[in-house]
C-alpha cells in the first residue's frame, strides 16, 4: 500500500482577489505534493476558501451583493488562478458547502464536553476576524504604527477550554511530534504556550452577525469564522466517519503564512486533542511578500495581480521566482527589476544556456544522436533534506550550483575544440555527459517548474535529440526600468 501523504494550504477569505501572497502558498504547498507523488506517495493536496465571517459580509455589504453571491465569484477567481500557476491540488473545500457545515456541527457536538458559555467584552478585529482582549489594546494605542479600527464587543459567546490543552501542546511542540518550520517561528509559539493559553471565544450572536454556520442547539449564535474554517482540514476528508478520513489524517504539512500561526499552532492542535485525533506532523510557517520593498496594499495602489506576472514571464518562471527569490524562512521582495533579473539572468543566461548550448553540439557534431546517458554522478542529499525542511530556496540554490557546474564544465572542455581534434570518442562521452547532467537538472526539477522539466527530459532521455523550442526567450517588459546603456563606443546622451 502507498504511503498517504496528505498536505492542506490556508484557506482564503473570499472578500477579495487572490494576491501573490496567496500564489506563493500553493506553489510551496504543490512542490511538497508532487515530490510526494514521485516518491510514489498516495497524496492528497487540499485547498479552499473561507467564506463566512464579517470581513466577507462587509464587503459584499458595501457592494450591493449577497455574501454569497461575493464568495461564488472570488472562490472561482481562486480555482482559477491555481490552473494558472499549474498547481495540482485534488480537493477544494468551500465552508459554505453543505457537507462542510454539517461535519462543523457534528465536530461542535464532539466538542461539547470542553464548550461552556460566557460573556466575552473586549474588542472585534474584522480584519483579522479576531478577539482582541483589552489589555493587547491598550498596549496597541500606545503605538502610533498600528492605527487599527476595533469594534467594541461585549456579548454572551461560547468559549471552548484551550487552556485546558496548553501543557499538551507545548509538549508536542517540544518534542516534535508537531515540527514547526522555521526554528524562529517556532520559538515564538513555544514562548506564546509558556505563558499559557486563554480559552478562547468560538461563536457570535446572530444579532451581531448571520453569517456563519449555526451553533447546534441555539438559533441565537453562529460559530466564530476561524472556529469553523480551521475545521475544513478534517471536514473535507469527511470527518468523523469516511474512509478518506481515517486514511490520510494526521496531515503531513499544514502550509500558512505567519500572521494565522497562533491558530495553526495553538488553536487547531486544541481542537484536536479535545477530538482524540493526532496533531498534524508538520506546520510549516511562510514570509510574507513586499512589493518593492513595501506591504501589499490596495489602498497604496502596489498590489500586481499574480496573472500580470505569469503572462509576461511564464508560469514556470513565477514558480522560481517565489520558490527561490522569496527566502523559505523569512518575508521577501517582489519587484518587476528583480523579475527581469532572475528571469534573464538565471533563468535564460544559466539554464537556457546550458540547454541550448548542449542541443546546438549535439545537433551539429553528432546530427542529433545523443547515445547511452552515463549514470548520474551527484549526490541530491542536500537537496532532499531542503524540501523536507521546506527550505524551497535551498534547495533550488543546489539546482543551481549543479547548473553553474554544467556551463562550466562545457567552458572547460570545450567540446568545439576537442570536434576540431577529431577525436569522436571523447567528444562523445562529454557530451553525453552534459545531456545526462541535464537530464538529472530537470528531474530536480520536476516538482519546481513541471513544464520546463518534462521539456529537458523530452529532450534528451531518448537517445536521439528532439528539439526543444527556445526556453526563456528574451522578454521585453515596459515594466521593467532599462539599463543604461554602458558598452563602450556609445555616446552618451541626454
Ligand atoms: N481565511 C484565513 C485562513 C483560514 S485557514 C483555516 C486567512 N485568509 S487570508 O486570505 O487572509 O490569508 C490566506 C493566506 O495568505 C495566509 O496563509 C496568509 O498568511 C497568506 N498571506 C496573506 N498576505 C500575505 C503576504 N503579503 N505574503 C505572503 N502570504 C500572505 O487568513
Amino acid at each position: 500500500m502507498k504511503e498517504p501523504f496528505y498536505i492542506t494550504t490556508s484557506i482564503p477569505y473570499v472578500n477579495g482577489e487572490p494576491h501573490l501572497g496567496h500564489a506563493m502558498e500553493f506553489i510551496q504547498a504543490d512542490v511538497l505534493a508532487r515530490y510526494a507523488r514521485l516518491l510514489d506517495m498516495d497524496v492528497v493536496y487540499s485547498t479552499g476558501s473561507d467564506e463566512h465571517g464579517s470581513k466577507v459580509a462587509e464587503t459584499a455589504l458595501k457592494l450591493g451583493i449577497t455574501p454569497k453571491e461575493l464568495a461564488d465569484q472570488n472562490s472561482q477567481r481562486f480555482r482559477d488562478l491555481m490552473s494558472k500557476l499549474n498547481v495540482t491540488s485534488d480537493r477544494f473545500i468551500r465552508t459554505t458547502d453543505k457537507g462542510h457545515e454539517q461535519r462543523a456541527q457534528i465536530i461542535w457536538k464532539n466538542l461539547s464536553a470542553d464548550i461552556y458559555k460566557s460573556k466575552y467584552v473586549g474588542w472585534y478585529d474584522v480584519r483579522q476576524e479576531e478577539f482582541v482582549p483589552e489589555g493587547q489594546v491598550e498596549q496597541e494605542r500606545t503605538d502610533p504604527s498600528h492605527p487599527k479600527a476595533y469594534q467594541r464587543v461585549e456579548e454572551e459567546n461560547y468559549f471552548f477550554k484551550l487552556s485546558k490543552y496548553t501543557a499538551r501542546i507545548l509538549e508536542a511542540i517540544e518534542g516534535d511530534e508537531l515540527k514547526i518550520f522555521p526554528a524562529t517561528k517556532r520559538n515564538e509559539i513555544l514562548s506564546l504556550l509558556r505563558e499559557g493559553l486563554e480559552d478562547i471565544s468560538i461563536s457570535r450572536p446572530k444579532t451581531k452577525l448571520d453569517w456563519g454556520i449555526g451553533v447546534p442547539g441555539d438559533p441565537d449564535q453562529v460559530m466564530y469564522v476561524w472556529f469553523e474554517a480551521l475545521m475544513n482540514y478534517i471536514t473535507v476528508l469527511g470527518y468523523p466517519e469516511h474512509e478518506d478520513f481515517k486514511k490520510y489524517w494526521p496531515a503531513k504539512y499544514q502550509i500558512v503564512g505567519k500572521d494565522i500561526s497562533r491558530f495553526h499552532a495553538a488553536i487547531w492542535p486544541g481542537i484536536l486533542l479535545a477530538l482524540g485525533l493526532p496533531l498534524q506532523k508538520n506546520l510549516y510557517i511562510h514570509g510574507f511578500v513586499n512589493i518593492g520593498g513595501a506591504k501589499m496594499s490596495k489602498s497604496d495602489g502596489n498590489v500586481i495581480a499574480p496573472a500580470e506576472i505569469i503572462d509576461i514571464y511564464g508560469v514556470d518562471a513565477f514558480r522560481y521566482y517565489f520558490l527561490r527569490r522569496i527566502p523559505s524562512y523569512n518575508d521577501g521582495d517582489f519587484s518587476w527589476e528583480l523579475m527581469d533579473q532572475a528571469y534573464h539572468g538565471e533563468l535564460a543566461n544559466e539554464l537556457g544556456n546550458a540547454i541550448q548550448r548542449t542541443v546546438v553540439m549535439i545537433e551539429k557534431y553528432q546530427q542529433g544522436l545523443i547515445g547511452a546517458l552515463p549514470p548520474s554522478s551527484h549526490d541530491a542529499a542536500v537537496y532532499h533534506q531542503a524540501i523536507k525542511d521546506c527550505r524551497f530556496d535551498k534547495a533550488l540554490d543546489e539546482v543551481w550550483d549543479q547548473i553553474r557546474g554544467l556551463n562550466q564544465y562545457i567552458e572547460e572542455q570545450k567540446p568545439w575544440q576537442i570536434a576540431k581534434q577529431g577525436d569522436t570518442e571523447h567528444l562523445g562521452s562529454v557530451l553525453a555527459y552534459m545531456a545526462s547532467n541535464l537530464v538529472e537538472i530537470a528531474d530536480l526539477l520536476l516538482p519546481f517548474m513541471p513544464d520546463t522539466a518534462q521539456l529537458i527530459k523530452a529532450t534528451f532521455s531518448e537517445g536521439v535529440l528532439r528539439k526543444p523550442n527556445i526556453l526563456f526567450p528574451r522578454v521585453e517588459n515596459p515594466k521593467v526600468p532599462k539599463a543604461p546603456d554602458i558598452r563602450a563606443g556609445k555616446p552618451v546622451t541626454g
